[in-house]
């Protein structure tokens, strides 16, 4: 075996940590976690896992449930996407493979959602394969014990991770590798701030460590200047109930439900706007601005209450307070709208 495997087994037989994935190998609930964990702590993920999996707790009980009660499970988490994609490839597992995980990293890629990384990370825990699961901490691991200067970016880079670590599967568990090396990267050689290096099994082999360069490595990704977007929202009452619209089923946070709301900064655009897709508002009253950062751009976003004199119902939909809450899922980009009618 590799020598530094045997130091990072023995590391990680020392100082893994309990979660609620690792309690058996089941494909499940690795899959769901991996999935959750792409965008997310593992500490704010913990308690939706647990909820998730208490409402869907097989791969059939999430096939057989509507996307809305999937989407709402996974309001707050963010990234949706992943949760429309789980939700499909429930489907295509009950539906194509008779309700059983493929086994293979090359069957398990032709599911939604499934990339490298997952498939990689599921056929190494679950089924012993020797796959790296590269993400943002092995590699920052492998940067700074190489001081390789690339960031993950590079598919050659990724490449070679790939292949350094592959070495040390050999007679070693490659599940226990590709976990043990999350843990590091999570625990020790952090992302932010000061690693702590005495705590690593690798102080004395780490080239990053030897020159006192660990937080120049890996090269940062290249900051994108993020776009402003303008954004009016409407918060309305229509017999007593909230005015939602449902987002349409691609894109940006697709299938997600919000508060009306046009692009611009005009009120006057935005009400004609508003009235060609069903509704004609009385009165408007400012309430504030609120500002929402996605990956790629921003929203700026100015509020509005306003008196609903017509509405089409088929075109929105109509939310008691409760439903808002239970019902909806609305993404935290509406969080102000929320906490102002609460
Ligand atoms: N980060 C990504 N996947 C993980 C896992 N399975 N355990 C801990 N941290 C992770």
């Amino acid at each position: 075996m590799e020598p530094l495997s045997s130091n990072l087994i023995q590391w990680y037989s020392a100082n893994s940590r309990d979660l609620p994935w690792r309690i058996n190998k089941d494909p499940y609930r690795v899959w769901i976690s991996e999935i959750m964990l792409q965008q997310t702590r593992v500490e704010a993920v913990k308690g939706y896992f647990a909820r998730f999996l208490s409402r869907f707790p097989d791969v059939a009980s999430l096939a057989m449930s509507s996307e809305d009660e999937v989407i709402k499970y996974w309001e707050g988490l963010g990234y949706y996407s992943r949760a429309r994609n789980l939700h499909k490839c429930a489907k295509a597992i009950v539906s194509e493979y008779g309700g059983v995980f493929p086994a293979s990293k090359e069957e398990l890629l032709k599911l939604p959602g499934i990339g490298e990384y997952t498939a990689s990370a599921i056929a190494s825990i679950c089924y012993g394969d020797k796959q790296v699961a590269v993400d943002g901490n092995l590699y920052r691991v492998f940067a700074r014990l190489n001081a390789r200067e690339k960031t993950l970016l590079d598919t050659k880079e990724r490449e070679t991770c790939m292949r350094y670590f592959q070495n040390w599967m050999e007679n070693a568990d490659p599940g226990i590798i590709n976990q043990a090396l999350m843990d590091l990267g999570e625990l020790v050689c952090l992302p932010g701030g000061v690693p702590h290096c005495l705590q690593c099994p690798f102080v004395n082999e780490c080239k990053a460590h030897k020159v006192g360069k660990e937080l120049f490595y890996p090269a940062k990704k290249p900051k994108k200047e993020k776009k402003s977007e303008p954004l009016i929202v409407f918060l309305m009452q229509f017999d007593g109930k909230y005015v939602l619209s449902k987002r349409p089923d691609s894109g940006l946070l697709a299938s997600l439900y919000e508060f009306p709301n046009v692009e611009g900064t005009s009120l006057e655009g935005a009400k004609k706007a508003l009235e060609e897709r069903g509704i004609k508002i009385k009165q408007t009253k400012f309430v504030g601005n609120a500002i929402h950062i996605f990956t790629h751009k921003k929203w700026d976003m100015a509020y509005y209450r306003a008196q609903v004199s017509e509405i089409d119902s088929d075109s929105f939909v109509l939310a008691s307070k409760e439903e808002l809450r239970s019902k909806y899922a609305i993404p935290s980009a509406f969080a102000f709208g929320l906490k102002a009618i609460s």
